[in-house]
């Protein structure tokens, strides 16, 4: 196009001309205007089919399934958030594009405290024609001499400078700062541009020009600006809309829904790039020969037809071909045309909004024509502006149609049934002319009705909203930064792992052979696992995990359980020793009444899930509490003696105490009733342990040399001297600190379920101290001890939650927060639970591979009897710890085998065990 830029209109000294012959008379006068402006006519059926296709073009390019005909493009921009109002800093801000043939230069200084603003210096530069069309690097060069021109006369710091670079064309974004223009559009047509990363052409120019030390952080269409630059109000603003040389939207999607990205967390910006929406299905009924004769002249025939019938470059054009057309058919000017009303690009969007706004008055319209080298009547002045009402009318339709298609997509994919959000407006066509905007909302009203939407007018142009997101975008590095170092700790290596396993062999040698070592490795007295034979009815108690059970164990061909769980309270757990086990002999008595047991004295089994020293089956000496029992005058007493004593207390019951038995051990028999090669009981519940089959050669202190005994590891103590230091962090210290046994269990405080969640606290709260989080805002919450449960982890982290639903629980917690922060969240309850289950699978290692150099194998199978809630409910753990175990225990095949029936069962195990073996001595 010849004359756009701001050079105005061409004085009219050119001459008229003139019709020869006569002139139409009234009547076909008046036929032919209305002819002429029922063409921009668009009805409400045929703006619901434009919404209704546009929709169906915007949702397939989110699936990412190729369009035959060129429709919306909708192109993430990775701005993932919208802004906090905390955003800070002094930024230069550079508008390419989104104005006409101007380039704009910004400084703008966000000073964080909502409300607060500081008014952005500006500085406006004509593109000459010849760059605009010319070849790439001379328009980048001349951005980089704008800027160093403003730069040049701010008074302010130039070190450090951070821009953010407003570039308004369809670019695939493949980073915050890293752009690659798909297709010029409006006025420009560079050259060596399209198919290059925008980013890297303006680094190189101003790198070129070499006046200023610029570090482009952020790339953003002028959309996304306007949205972002607008105040955070009572609803969010999540959607940008742009109509100025051009026309476009962005809005804030899922980004599960968008397919090109592969991350299904979070939120990202996406740019419709609705002006190269062309179904011709929709589109083709409204169209008009003026249209098609605009589409023919411009410099993208065929492309951008949408945005040729909205955006400001073009509806000049329309209203100066229509008015040709008019006065060539003698209705308008007497039938004389001018030279000017002749050329392209001589009507400029300003003129139009001139002459339509009714204010203006007849005397306006008249000098814009008269500029134009017209010679206007009286009545030509009222048609002229039916001409344009018509033009921005149908041009305020359309978009209100295109918005209301945006509107839709955004609450199909919130999924709610009525959608309150504000639309951020910018650009010269809404914000210089008022009748465009009240035609575009009262048709989004009427296309859109579920929708409660409030526009916003963007303030100083999309200037603020670029600071906003290369503020963001700043800060979100430096929060990465922060973040990934706080994790660092966590992200265990192989040879860290290998380390462990080596570390932990060695503690089980000593420990076996009875030398001081933080494993125990203490011996249960049970030498085999279950070889089907037993029978008989057996009481047992599960007490130690998260619940304490009675059952009532019937053992046939297969194993019948009938169970109840009781509570423990933790006054309870933390009183009295005489308190506890009267507390458990009431709930046997309660039990043995409800299911008809009374006065039968079955033989019981006791799943006891707390270190002992056994010195025979029903022997057991408690050598300290763990996790959070504390009662008081039980360590270094007989388990099974304050049982009994418990029970003479109680008088009314008469019960047989065969065996006790620790919850690993239970696990691995009930398992192994199912698996004959089950040597290994496994717990990540409440606490973690191990037990395994050891060779009764290889236990000090146990008569015997031949045969097998399943040890009981205690290897939540591993590391209790010290040994683990190297892979404590802060904030394991934290929570050891806080426990009811500091320095005791470090190695069961780093994995099991009633440490993790107290760990990820502590992260956040560091976090939040940095400012990383929340923030930088403490809540009271937070500070609350064991706010976070073992199940929150593992709801958290389970892979079906939206983003959304990872909020909801941790806002259900009482932390309010943004979806950055729910994001940053996981990622901490990630990095926690996967060096949980990376040293559980260390530990693994290291037994399976004791096992198989005990057998002196070079392949072992074996499989390991698992229970516990954070095994079982976690949704990566147990993959962890199998991928863990595989990578350092190679030649061992290891199968996990999850107990259904809780341990409980394989204490009955034991007891019928041990009540055959005593028939048979008795024999
Ligand atoms: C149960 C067993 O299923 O798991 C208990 O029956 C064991 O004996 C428990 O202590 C461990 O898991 P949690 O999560 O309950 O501590
Ligand atoms: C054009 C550009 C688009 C921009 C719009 C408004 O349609 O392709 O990126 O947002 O104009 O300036
Ligand atoms: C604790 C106990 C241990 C038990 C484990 C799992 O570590 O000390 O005996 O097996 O928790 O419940």
């Amino acid at each position: 196009m010849d004359s756009i830029g701001s050079s105005g209109l061409r004085q009219g000294e050119e001459a008229l001309s003139c019709p020869e012959e006569g002139l139409p008379g009234p009547s076909d006068s008046s036929e032919l205007v209305q002819e002429c402006l029922q063409q921009f006519k668009v009805t409400r059926a045929q703006l619901q089919q434009i919404q209704a296709s546009l929709l169906g073009s915007m949702e397939q390019a989110l699936r990412g399934q190729a369009s035959p005909a060129p429709a919306v493009r909708m192109l993430p921009t990775y701005v993932g958030s919208t802004p906090h109002g905390t955003e800070q800093g002094d930024f230069v801000v550079l508008e390419l594009g989104a104005t006409g043939a101007s380039l704009r230069v910004l400084w703008v200084t966000l000073t964080g405290i909502e409300g607060h603003r500081v008014e952005p210096r500006s500085q406006e530069f004509v593109i000459p024609q010849e760059v605009m069309l010319g070849a790439g690097q001379q328009l980048f060069d001349f951005a980089a001499h704008c800027l160093s021109e403003f730069l040049d006369a701010q008074p302010v710091n130039k070190q450090g400078l951070q821009l953010g670079f407003s570039f308004s064309f369809p670019c695939h974004q493949t980073g915050l700062d890293r752009s690659t223009l798909i297709s010029w559009t409006k006025g420009f047509r560079c050259s060596g541009v399209e198919g290059q990363d925008v980013v890297q052409l303006l680094r190189d120019a101003i790198r070129r020009q070499g006046a200023y030390n610029i570090d482009v952080v952020a790339v953003v269409n002028d959309t996304v600006g306007t949205m972002m630059g607008c105040e955070p109000g009572v609803r969010p603003c999540e959607v940008g809309l742009v109509v100025d040389t051009g026309t476009n939207a962005c809005y804030m999607e899922e980004a599960r829904h968008v397919a090109v990205l592969d991350e299904d967390r979070g939120r990202v910006c996406v740019s419709v790039e609705w002006g190269s929406f062309s179904d011709d299905g929709a589109l083709g009924p409204v169209l008009t020969t003026f249209d098609h004769t605009l589409d023919h002249e411009s410099l993208n025939p065929g492309a951008q037809r949408f945005e040729k019938m909205i955006g400001g470059l073009y509806l000049g054009e329309l209203v100066r071909l229509v008015l040709a057309h008019l006065a060539q058919c003698g209705v308008l000017f007497g039938g004389c045309t001018s030279p000017a009303l002749l050329s392209q690009g001589s009507i400029l969007l300003e003129h139009v909004a001139e002459m339509e706004d009714p204010s203006a008055g007849a005397a306006r319209v008249h000098a814009v024509l008269q500029d134009l080298g017209l010679s206007p009547r009286a009545s030509d002045v009222e048609l002229v502006q039916h001409v344009c009402a018509a033009v921005c009318t149908r041009a305020a339709q359309l978009c209100a149609a295109a918005l209301a298609a945006v509107l839709s997509c955004l609450q199909h994919s919130r999924e709610q049934q009525t959608l309150q959000v504000a639309v951020a407006t910018g650009g010269r066509v809404c914000e210089r002319h008022p009748r465009f905007c009240s035609i575009l909302q009262g048709t989004v009203m009427l296309l859109a009705p579920e929708c409660d939407v409030s526009f916003i007018p963007s303030a100083d142009g999309g200037g603020r909203g670029v600071a906003m997101v290369t503020a963001v975008a700043a800060r979100l590095a430096a929060h990465r930064r922060l973040l990934e170092e706080t994790l660092a700790p966590f992200r265990l290596n192989h040879d860290q792992l290998a380390a462990v396993q080596a570390q932990m062999r060695k503690a089980m040698a000593k420990g076996l052979r009875g030398e001081a070592s933080s494993l125990r490795m203490l011996p249960t007295f049970v030498r085999a696992t279950p070889d089907g034979s037993e029978r008989g009815d057996f009481l047992a108690l599960d007490l130690g995990g998260t619940n304490f059970r009675v059952l009532l164990v019937r053992v046939t061909t297969g194993v019948q359980i009938t169970s109840q769980i009781y509570s423990i309270p933790e006054s309870v757990a933390q009183g009295s020793g005489q308190q506890l086990f009267d507390h458990i002999v009431d709930c046997i008595v309660d039990f043995q009444q409800k299911q008809g047991l009374s006065g039968q004295s079955l033989p019981l089994g006791f799943t006891f899930s707390f270190p002992c020293r056994q010195l025979g089956l029903d022997q057991g000496i408690l050598l300290n509490w763990t996790k959070g029992f504390n009662a008081s005058d039980c360590e270094g007493r007989d388990v099974v003696s304050l049982l009994r004593e418990a029970i003479t207390r109680r008088q009314a019951v008469e019960l047989n105490v065969v065996a006790i038995v620790n919850d690993t051990v239970g696990t691995m028999m009930s398992c192994g009733y199912e698996d004959p090669r089950c040597e290994i009981g496994l717990i990540v519940g409440t606490g973690t342990n191990a037990c395994y089959m050891e060779e009764l050669r290889n236990v000090a202190g146990v008569p015997g040399d031949s045969g097998r005994m399943c040890i009981n590891m205690e290897w939540g103590a591993f590391g209790d001297d010290g040994s683990l230091a190297m892979l404590s962090t802060r904030f394991d210290a934290s929570v050891d600190q806080a426990s009811i046994n500091p320095g005791k269990q470090r190695f069961e405080k780093m994995i099991s379920g009633m440490y993790l969640g107290e760990i990820v606290r502590h992260i956040l709260l560091y976090l939040t101290s940095l400012g990383v989080l929340f923030r930088g805002q403490q809540t009271q919450r937070l500070q609350t001890r064991d706010i976070f449960k073992t199940k929150f982890l593992s709801e958290i982290e389970s892979d079906s939650l939206a983003l959304r639903q990872v909020r909801a629980i941790l806002e259900d917690l009482g932390l309010p927060l943004t979806s950055d922060d729910a994001l940053m969240v996981l990622e901490v309850c990630q990095a926690v639970s996967q060096r949980a289950a990376q040293l559980c699978g260390a530990g693994v290692a290291a037994v399976v591979e004791k096992i198989r150099e005990n057998r002196g194998v070079e392949e072992l199978a074996v499989s390991v009897g698992v229970d516990g809630t954070l095994y079982k409910l976690h949704p990566h753990f147990s993959s962890l710890v199998a991928a863990t175990v595989r990578e350092l225990a190679p030649h061992c095949v290891v199968t996990f085998l999850q107990s259904e029936d809780g341990s409980g069962k394989g204490a009955a195990l034991v007891t019928a065990v041990a009540c055959r073996l005593a028939q048979l001595t008795r024999v």
